[in-house]
């Protein structure tokens, strides 16, 4: 039959996870090993540790994903695996475990970038419309990719220091909340209100690029200086204010990216995706005009279903990758 089924394998970051993809749309089955609870008391994720989890766990995930989906590896057309960027270590367990697949069952191999994944998450919900512009956001990334085509990546714009995860991330330890702290912030802010603005950081005139470290370090300085002077700290309202400013640069460079590249959709990506009080301000800013698309909470955050819709394009083209296939780290896209 023309039905092509992938299974794909991602352990890039701090989820060991295994899916079954159906055409680049169809889930099949979509098993998550989060590790969160592990590196909560580190205040991060330790990749030594995540290395270790994910050597434990992948086995049991990619026989886990088979038995939701009802399939033997005989049922399968390719084996696609999350190849950069991410933690060396973590990466390496993913790549040789998609290897060992691949080589025992007599399938092809397909390498796929991470960002990729997280774009094509979109695909699982809705049919990719092109030319489209994606918002990526995650904890390792802040890109305004333009995409004219399939598999086509144009970055436009980037963080030139912290990616807005991580900027959330840092600001909630300062608040004193559990990592990660991205979902905490969110949920605080609408308790409370943006009652001091905070800075924004624009850069250059027309540039697309971001910037969330003074955000960050203003945050900080706040926090420090209130606890110097005996002032209690309403961390609803810190949260509302560093969230209001951050929205608004988000919101407000990618329009200037909407405006500039004439897309027909806006994609929204990555694990900050999952953040109410963004995707609200992109509904608001973008439904009515162009097609508007974010996918679901679970396929925002790392997961394999999502590198499996990306492997798909890969497939039909025959981009499949060697037996020389590495994690690499600071892969590009
Ligand atoms: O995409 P992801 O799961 O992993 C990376 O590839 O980085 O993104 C994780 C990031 C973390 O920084 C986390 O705090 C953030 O996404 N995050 C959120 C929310 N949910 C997750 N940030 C803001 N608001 C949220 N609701
Ligand atoms: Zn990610």
């Amino acid at each position: 039959t023309d039905s092509k089924k992938i299974l794909a394998i991602e352990t890039s970051c701090d989820e060991t996870a295994a899916a079954i993809i159906e055409n680049g749309t169809t889930i099949l089955s979509n098993v998550v090993a989060s590790q969160v609870e592990s590196h909560k008391r580190f205040g991060g994720v330790v990749p030594e540790v995540a290395s270790r989890h994910h050597v434990e766990q992948v086995t049991k995930i990619i026989e886990q994903a088979l038995e939701e989906a009802q399939l033997k590896p005989a049922d399968l057309d390719a084996i696609a695996v999350t190849e950069g960027p991410g933690l060396v270590g973590a990466l390496l367990i993913g790549v040789h475990a998609a290897k060992a697949m691949a080589f025992a069952h007599g399938l092809p191999l397909i390498g796929v970038h991470h960002i990729a994944g997280h774009i094509y998450a979109n695909q699982l919900v809705r049919p990719m419309n092109f030319p489209l512009m994606a918002l990526v956001v995650s904890g390792g990334h802040t890109e305004l990719i333009y995409m004219e085509e399939d598999g086509r990546y144009e970055t436009i714009g980037m963080t030139r220091d912290d990616a807005v995860g991580e900027a959330y991330d840092k600001v909630a330890r300062t608040l004193g909340l559990p990592y990660p702290g991205g979902p905490h912030i969110d949920r605080l802010a609408h308790e409370g209100e943006a009652v001091q603005t905070f800075p924004r950081s624009w850069l250059e005139k027309e540039s697309l690029d971001f910037s969330f470290s003074g955000l960050k370090s203003h945050v900080l300085n706040v926090v420090h200086n209130q606890k110097q002077r005996g002032e209690e700290i309403c961390v609803e309202n810190i949260a509302a204010s560093f969230q209001e400013s951050v929205i608004d640069v988000l919101v407000t460079k990618t329009r200037r990216a909407v405006d500039t590249y004439q897309v027909k959709q806006l994609v929204v990506a990555g694990g900050v995706a999952a953040n109410k009080g963004l995707r609200a301000a992109l509904e608001k800013e973008f439904a009515e005009e162009i097609e508007l698309s974010i996918p679901p909470l679970n396929l925002c955050t790392d997961n394999a279903a999502m590198i499996g819709a990306a492997a798909y394009d890969l497939l039909k083209k025959n981009q499949f990758a060697d037996w020389s296939l590495n994690g690499r780290p600071g892969l590009e896209l």
